[in-house]
C-alpha cells in the first residue's frame, strides 16, 4: 500500500474521503450513563472538538465547545437556564447550539437570536448516544437488536486506545495474533484454551461485511467449534451475533464499535446483550484467567503483558499510532486484514461516487430491527460449511 492510500483509509477529519464517509452514518459518541446533567464534557470525535451535555430536560446536546461571546470553553459551564450556561458571562446555549440568554445585554435585546453555535443531532438507543455529524438529512438510526431488545440484560463497556481506528478494525480479522500474542504464558498466566493452537481459518467478504471463519475440534467426536468474527462498515465488529428473540437456547450478542477520536486515537464502545432464558439470566462459562503479578514492558513501562488489554495495546500502539502500511510485508495469514482494508476502501469509493455506502438504512420500513447473523457455535462437523455472516433486517412484517 502506498502512503496516499494509507492516508485515504485512515484520516477522518472533515473534508477527507474517510471522514466524509463516516459522516454519512450515525456514530456512537458516548454511553448514556456517562452523559449526566452534573457537568458538560469536552470531547473530540472524528477530529472535531465538541462539548457534550445533558440539559435539565434530559436531552443530550453535542455542540461547538467554545462560547461565541469571547471563546471561553463551555466545559466549565453550568447546566441551567434551559441549556448550557457559559461560566464567564453567562450566555446560555440549548442543545441545538442556539443562544437563548445573555444576562449582560439589555432587556428585550434580540442579539441572542443571531448567535448559534454548530451542533449535531443526537439520539439515544439502548444506553448508547449516537451523533450524526454529516450535513444533509440523517439516515435511519438502525434499531440494532442488542440495543432495542428488552428480553435480557445489556452490559456497556468502553476504553480509549492511542491508535488509528483502522488498526483496531484490522486486528479483529487477524486470528493468528490471538494465538501468538494472547496464547503466550507470561508470568504464569494460563493462556485462554481456545487461543492455544494456531487456527485454520478462511475469510469471506460480501458488499456489506468481511469475516474470518475458524473451525476447531469440538468437545464431542464429529463436532467442531465454528467461529465467525465479522466487520460491518463503517466501524462495527460483531464477535457473536447471538440468538433471535424466542430462541430456546439464547446466545449473548457481542458487538463493538471502534470510533475515531482523531487520526491517532480510538474509543471502543462494546455492548453485550444477554437474553433471558425462561425469564432469567443464563450463567456463562467465564474465560477465567489466573491472577498473576503484572509484567510491565516498554520504555515507559506502560503495558502489562499479562493482560489481554495490555498485550493488545503493546502490539497495536507499537505499530505507531497511525502505522505506515507502505513498510509492511503481508503474508497468507493476513488475508483477513486485507479484506478489511478492501471493504473499507470500497465503502469510501461508493460514498465518493454519491452511492449509499453499505449498512446505511434510509427507509424506516427496513428498520424494525437489525440482527447480525454471526455465529460462534459447536456444530456437527461441516454443518455450517456454507454459512456467511449477514445483516438481517426485520421489517414490521417479520424477517
Ligand atoms: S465568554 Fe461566554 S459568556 Fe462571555
Ligand atoms: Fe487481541
Amino acid at each position: 500500500m502506498d502512503l496516499q492510500e494509507n492516508d485515504m483509509l485512515t484520516r477522518i477529519g472533515p473534508g477527507t474521503p474517510a471522514g466524509d464517509t463516516l459522516r454519512k452514518y450515525w456514530i456512537p459518541v458516548g454511553f448514556s450513563q456517562d452523559v449526566t446533567s452534573d457537568e458538560p464534557r469536552f470531547v473530540t470525535w472524528l477530529g472535531e472538538d465538541l462539548v457534550i451535555f445533558r440539559d435539565e430536560f434530559g436531552r443530550v446536546g453535542l455542540i461547538h465547545p467554545f462560547c461565541a461571546h469571547r471563546n471561553t470553553s463551555l466545559e466549565y459551564g453550568w447546566i441551567e437556564g434551559g441549556g448550557l450556561r457559559c461560566c464567564y458571562h453567562g450566555w446560555v446555549y440549548d442543545i441545538h447550539g442556539q443562544c437563548i440568554e445573555q444576562p449582560g445585554e439589555p432587556q428585550g435585546s434580540n442579539f441572542k437570536d443571531k448567535i448559534k453555535l454548530k451542533s449535531y443531532p443526537v439520539r439515544e438507543m439502548g444506553g448508547v448516544v449516537f451523533a450524526y455529524m454529516g450535513s444533509g438529512s440523517a439516515p435511519e438510526l438502525p434499531n440494532y437488536d442488542f440495543l432495542v431488545r428488552e428480553d435480557g440484560e445489556r452490559v456497556h463497556h468502553g476504553y480509549f486506545r492511542d491508535v488509528n481506528f483502522l488498526q483496531q478494525l484490522e486486528n479483529a480479522l487477524d486470528p493468528v495474533h490471538a494465538t501468538v500474542l494472547h496464547g503466550r504464558e507470561v508470568n504464569g498466566t494460563r493462556a485462554i484454551a481456545s487461543f492455544r493452537e494456531m487456527p485454520e481459518f478462511e475469510v469471506r467478504a460480501t458488499g456489506e461485511m468481511a469475516c474470518y471463519i475458524s473451525r476447531r475440534k469440538g468437545p464431542e467426536p464429529g463436532t467442531e467449534l465454528h467461529r465467525e468474527v465479522a466487520y460491518f462498515p463503517p466501524l462495527l465488529v460483531v464477535h457473536d451475533g447471538g440468538s433471535l428473540p424466542g430462541d430456546p437456547n439464547p446466545v449473548t450478542i457481542d458487538a463493538c464499535w471502534r470510533v475515531p477520536v482523531n487520526d491517532y486515537k480510538t474509543r471502543s464502545f462494546i455492548v453485550k446483550f444477554k437474553p433471558f432464558k425462561d425469564g432469567r439470566l443464563v450463567e456463562e462459562n467465564k474465560r477465567d484467567r489466573a491472577v498473576v503479578p503484572p509484567l510491565m514492558r516498554g520504555t515507559r513501562q506502560q503495558y502489562d503483558m499479562t493482560t489481554v488489554n495490555g498485550q493488545d495495546c503493546a502490539s497495536q500502539v507499537g505499530q505507531g499510532s497511525l502505522t505506515d502500511r507502505s513498510l509492511e510485508h503481508l503474508g497468507y495469514s493476513d488475508r483477513g486484514v486485507i479484506l478489511v482494508r478492501r471493504l473499507w476502501n470500497e465503502t469510501i469509493e461508493k460514498s465518493l461516487r454519491g452511492e449509499d455506502p453499505p449498512n446505511l438504512i434510509t427507509r424506516s420500513e427496513e428498520n424494525a430491527m437489525v440482527h447480525f447473523d454471526v455465529r460462534e457455535i459447536v456444530v456437527k462437523q461441516g454443518e455450517l460449511s456454507d454459512h456467511v455472516p449477514t445483516v438481517i433486517k426485520l421489517t414490521p412484517h417479520g424477517f
